[in-house]
């Protein structure tokens, strides 16, 4: 299937950091294996992928297998999940995704996951250097002066890196990197000292205030922000009474948290002057918008592709139909709710 091209007449691109996207349509990390989905479904999924830039799922410095099942329950108006963030490891990630990530005719957010702030820094270098191997630049960047200037460009334009720092589902480590204005801070600045490119950190929803964790992020050097990740939940089994995930706790994702991740959104869109990129429920242009006028100017779909993977194209699409309906820009749109 091919999602009918973008309205041409209406400008969606937008600029995220070094990255300049076709439009504002992205996938949330670990709600999408394109490979796997291309595989079972339609390999024209790869020539044409159904997204602005891909993000695959949160890799960490050694291999995990995740948390015991079930992992998955349907909730009201969404979903929980307790997966623990299972992955082959960043060695394995990079000799056998990187090359096809790669190839890719789109950009790439990588995102990593580690159980301290110094394992940022560690998961960053190591990428770094792969991606210098892959003859794609050679950037120096040894401290946080490193930029996107001269060779670092050809691939600084294509590849940036997503921090999780907000895992609901580990039962150590980095939900409370998330959750400390103190380690955010040494989290994202370690991977600022390795990485010369866009370094996005993903927050959690799972905290009372998130405006400090916000400007935490913006001191250490990020230069753009994600929210949210999923909040934490529990969900019984319906008969015995006791916790239905093998997890026991997961994390809610879906329609049920749009309101709670716009209000997110709004705040830290009122705090930081960094291009946000927001999550939580999207499934519909509606929701789009109202994303975008809470202040992202990047919006991923995350639960609602499991049904549809072709959904942030269709998204797209009826973007532009709304903008020009309405006579608006993407400018009209941005922070229209502050
Ligand atoms: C099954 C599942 C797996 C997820 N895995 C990851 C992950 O590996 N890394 C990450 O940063 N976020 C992960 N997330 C969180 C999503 O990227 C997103 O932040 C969240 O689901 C909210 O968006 P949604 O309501 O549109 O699903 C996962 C979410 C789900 C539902």
């Amino acid at each position: 299937m091919v999602v009918p091209p973008v309205d041409a007449s209406v400008d969606l691109s937008v600029q995220l950091g070094p990255i300049r996207l076709a439009h504002p349509l992205i996938n949330a990390s670990g709600t999408f294996d394109l490979f796997e989905v291309a595989d079972a479904v339609d390999g024209g999924l790869l020539r044409e992928p159904p997204v602005a830039a891909y993000v695959p799922k949160t890799v960490t410095l050694e291999p995990r297998r995740g948390n015991e099942p079930p992992r998955i329950v349907e909730t009201a108006g969404g979903m929980l999940n307790s997966i623990g963030l299972p992955n082959k490891g960043v060695e394995a990630f990079i000799a056998e995704d990187l090359p096809r990530l790669l190839s890719l005719p789109r950009p790439v957010i990588l995102n990593v996951g580690g159980f301290s702030p110094a394992e940022y820094g560690l998961l960053a270098a190591r990428l770094r250097r792969a991606l210098e191997a892959a003859g794609l630049g050679s950037p120096s960047a040894s401290g946080s002066s490193a930029t996107s200037t001269g060779v670092q460009a050809s691939w600084t334009s294509r590849v940036g890196l997503e921090l999780n720092i907000s895992c609901p589902n580990v039962h150590s480590g980095c939900i409370s990197i998330g959750t400390d204005p103190v380690e955010t801070r040494a989290a994202v600045k370690g991977a600022r000292d390795e990485w010369p490119g866009l370094l996005v950190a993903k927050l959690t929803p799972n905290i009372g205030d998130i405006r400090p964790i916000a400007l935490a992020a913006a001191e250490g050097g990020a230069s753009a922000i994600s929210l949210v990740n999923t909040f934490k939940g529990l969900a019984l089994d319906r008969v015995s009474l006791r916790p239905y995930l093998g997890g026991v706790t997961g994390g809610l994702s879906g329609p049920a948290i749009k309101p709670l991740a716009l209000r997110l959104c709004y705040e830290v869109a009122e705090t930081v002057d960094l291009p946000l990129i927001g999550m939580g429920g999207v499934v519909e242009v509606q929701d789009v918008l109202d994303m975008m006028a809470c202040g992202a100017s990047v919006v991923a779909v995350g639960a609602a592709g499991f049904r549809d993977p072709w959904l942030p194209a269709t998204l797209a699409r009826q973007l532009a139909v709304r903008l020009r309906d309405r006579g608006w820009t993407l400018a009209d749109v941005l922070r229209r709710a502050h």
